[in-house]
């Protein structure tokens, strides 16, 4: 039985129709409730936990696989082997502020973000000093507030944005789900991971 770590929301939301468009029955994930480990049969288990725990995991040989957004990939530094670009959960890394904010000024910036190694990245490439406040959630907020000058964060539809009229200065990464396996899994379970890795390619790859 392949176990296979499911990030919780915008990631499951997205991934569970593609592997019904596999031919997998997916009800009992759909009709999870609050249940947290979820067997589609005998053959695959779905352990629902969020992005960051899931590296976690795969690090310590709980779990086989991975469904995890490369921005959490990236902040976390993964060393998992990426197996395949699922290209959903498609958003992009931006940098945003105020409408007024002026991007000009000798002061040094102060960022709010989720993603502090991803912004500091960001910002040391361009050989910009600026503070880093890491922030759980609502990151959309900080700004408004005034505990950030500007935000590091990614954008789906842009509703959050917009709705808390916040401008785009710059887009940075684009960030998509990936499948991502441990190494030791990798060689143990070498022909069920790579069926299972076959089997979502077809369906992704399909025009
Ligand atoms: C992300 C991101 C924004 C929102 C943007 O948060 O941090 O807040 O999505 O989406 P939109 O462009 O479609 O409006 P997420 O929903 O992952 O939740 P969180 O803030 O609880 O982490």
């Amino acid at each position: 039985m392949l176990k296979i770590a499911l990030t919780k929301g915008r990631v499951e939301q997205k991934f569970i129709p593609l592997l019904e468009r596999c031919g997998i029955d997916c009800q009992p994930l759909i009709n999870k409730k609050r249940k947290l480990i979820v067997n589609l049969g005998d053959r695959y288990q779905f352990i629902f936990i969020k992005g960051p725990d899931a590296i976690t995991y795969l690090k310590n040989g709980v779990v086989d696989l991975g469904i995890v957004g490369s921005d959490v990939l990236k902040e976390e530094r993964s060393e998992a082997n990426e197996l395949l670009d699922l290209q959903t959960g498609k958003c992009q890394f931006i940098l945003a502020a105020k409408a007024d904010f002026d991007w000009n000024q000798p002061k040094r910036k102060v960022i709010g973000t989720k993603y502090p190694v991803i912004a500091q990245q960001y910002f040391a490439r361009k050989g910009e000093d600026v503070e880093i406040i890491k922030i759980e959630g609502s990151v959309e907020l900080t700004p408004l507030v005034g505990l950030v000058d500007a935000i590091v964060d990614i954008t789906e539809t842009g509703t959050t944005l917009r709705e808390n009229h916040l401008v785009i200065h710059e887009y940075l990464d684009q960030v998509s789900t990936r499948l991502v396996a441990n190494p030791v899994a990798l060689k143990q379970k070498r022909k069920e991971i790579f069926a299972f890795t076959d089997m979502l390619a077809q369906e992704v790859n399909r025009k």
